[in-house]
């Protein structure tokens, strides 16, 4: 997932920087009068400071800590920043008062749909004060908090020895990746991120504070497994935690000659991830100025020394143009790997697909490839020197299904008996904001000639017209039907009305719905 000029909205933002900000916000907001008053009554509930509004200099930092610059451009007409569950608690239980005002919920911000983790004119609960991780060293668990970034979670963790499943790169944030899934170079071991999750303390929609437990409820917790945000707020998760040492990984880049080599190795990994759990690639495929291209692949294994059998061994002999990788520890890795995408900012669309592994079709990521070069080439041209549009290749072996069972099942409805898959995530970043439905529409293009291909794939790859093909949540777009591509979904959505039957989060919060 490697985004060169892309940065993490979290910056320290000077004040020479603000004040043309303050003046841009102060003119183009327009809350509703019900959407002040609840901003008000939450003010009262909680403890002086933790509403912020328009002018002030926390909630102009607040409204720049998004990693796409798009996001920077919303304005809630207020910010709550609580600091606890039953702060979280007190703002749910006004809001349900006013059935017209829409609201949202922010961990990281790294979510780069409009509308998300970000909103116009309504509530913004930010959960910026929970951050961190502790480790209860008789359970095994780890109790992490939703905001921040990867970085601190590892970090906390780091002394005892242990982590969780987690993101890749150490920038990312925490809340809004565990609750969507979660790919993890640990996935292979143990499952998405999502599946090592054993308790969820969360604001439910009636306003209470419930400890939702994977052993009680258990139909809750498939659910809360990658459904995102729809059943209340997760002020803290309860995770497994695994034992954690060296590991061995990094980047490297490769120029174009090596890219023939590099799918062949793809190919080959794909089928012996399963017969070496322990190591994991991200296979980023970049197309920057007019066919230009070039791949980098993020490697990881787990253990002190450099692979030297297995799978990753036929991308290991193609010679980088830079070479990044090394033995370290697993946070050191992250934040490596974090530090490699934070160059300049821009304006970014996600947009995903999944594919069968096809054992038959060692073509397949040329021919993806070349037509999301063909589909983006008219825009990154000279006009948009600094633009670049990436596909991920990102194996999801089968083997990740039977971890999944293992632990209870997810929403995503990941089994035992999964076939090889491969998981895209189309992605642009872009300077000019009159440009995004261009590029929205490119990553639409180019989705929709994936669905074209599909009849053909998976035919080849042996699979039935009905094979399931499930959404990854963390990696799409903002209008694709995620949950509608989950076996789950009639039950998941019954689920969630009965949690929720006055529709607070399913109609007036921001994210992926049932
Ligand atoms: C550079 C980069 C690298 C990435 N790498 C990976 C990766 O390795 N693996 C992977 O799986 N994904 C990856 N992603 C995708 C990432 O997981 C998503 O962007 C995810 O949403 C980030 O979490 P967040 O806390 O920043 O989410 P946010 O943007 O804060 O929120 C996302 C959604 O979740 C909801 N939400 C957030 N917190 C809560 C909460 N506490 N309670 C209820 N709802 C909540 C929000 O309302 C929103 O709808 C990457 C993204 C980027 C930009
Ligand atoms: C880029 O590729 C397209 C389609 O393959 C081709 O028509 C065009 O000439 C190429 N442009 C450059 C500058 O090579
Ligand atoms: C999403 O898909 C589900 C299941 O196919 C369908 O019932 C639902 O109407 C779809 N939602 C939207 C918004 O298209
Ligand atoms: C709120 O909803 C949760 C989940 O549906 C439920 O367990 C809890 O008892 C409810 N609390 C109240 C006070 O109704």
């Amino acid at each position: 997932m490697l985004l060169f000029p892309n940065a993490r909205g979290a910056a320290p933002i000077c004040r020479a920087v603000l004040w043309p900000l303050l003046i841009l916000q102060a003119a183009s907001a327009a809350p509703s009068a019900s959407t002040l008053k609840a901003c008000s009554e939450i003010a009262g509930r909680l403890p002086g400071g933790r509403v912020s509004y328009p002018l002030q200099l926390s909630y102009v930092a607040e409204t720049q800590r998004y990693w796409s610059l798009a996001l920077r451009e919303l304005h809630p007409a207020c910010i709550v920043s609580p600091q606890n569950a039953d702060q979280v608690a007190a703002a749910v239980q006004v809001l349900a008062g006013h059935a017209d005002v829409p609201f949202t919920v922010k961990s990281g911000g790294h979510d780069p749909n409009p509308g998300h983790s970000s909103i116009d004119d309504g509530v913004l609960i930010a959960m910026r004060e929970m951050v961190g991780a502790t480790y209860d060293a008789a359970s095994g668990h780890a109790l992490v908090r939703p905001a921040g970034e990867w970085n601190d979670v590892l970090g906390d963790l780091e002394p005892y020895g242990v982590t969780v499943v987690g993101g890749r790169l150490g920038i990312v944030g925490v809340g809004g990746l565990l609750l969507q899934g979660g790919l993890s170079f640990l996935t292979a071991q143990y499952g998405l991120a999502a599946d090592s999750i054993v308790g969820w303390e969360t604001v439910m929609p009636n306003g209470s504070v419930v400890n939702i437990d994977a052993k009680a409820q258990p139909d809750l917790a498939v659910a809360m497994k990658g459904s995102g945000g729809q059943f209340g707020i997760v002020t803290q998760f309860t995770i497994e935690a695994h034992p954690i040492g060296q590991v061995w990984g990094g980047v490297r880049l490769y120029d174009e000659s090596k890219k023939d080599k590099l799918y062949a190795a793809l190919h080959n990994f794909v089928p012996n991830n399963a017969d070496d759990p322990k190591s994991a690639v991200i296979f980023t495929d970049l197309a920057i100025l007019q066919n230009g291209t070039a791949a980098v692949v993020f490697y990881f294994h787990e253990g002190p020394d450099k692979p030297t059998s297995g799978p990753l061994m036929p991308f290991l002999d193609v010679p980088p143009l830079i070479d990044i990788t090394r033995t370290q520890s697993y946070p050191q890795l992250l934040k490596a790997n974090g530090v490699f995408s934070s160059a300049a900012v821009a304006r970014d669309s996600f947009r995903t697909f999944t594919i069968p592994y096809i054992p038959s079709n060692p073509g397949l990521y040329d021919e993806i490839s070349k037509k999301w070069r063909d589909i983006t080439s008219a825009y990154l041209t000279i006009l948009h020197p600094t633009a670049q549009c990436s596909v991920d290749f990102q194996p999801l072996p089968g083997v990740v299904g039977q971890r999944t069972e293992a632990r209870g099942g997810n929403a995503m409805g990941l089994t035992a008996a999964d076939p090889n898959r491969i998981v895209l995530e189309l992605q642009c970043g872009w300077l000019n904001g009159r440009d995004d439905a261009i590029l929205y529409a490119l990553s639409r293009d180019m989705t929709n000639w994936l669905q074209s291909r599909m009849p053909e794939w998976l035919a080849q790859a042996g699979l039935g017209e009905e094979a399931y093909m499930p959404l990854f949540m963390n990696d799409a777009a903002g209008d694709q039907n995620v949950t509608g591509s989950y076996r789950g979904y009639a039950e998941f959505k019954k689920l969630q009305e009965s949690v929720d039957p006055m529709g607070m989060f399913a109609k007036r919060a921001g994210g992926y719905k049932y």
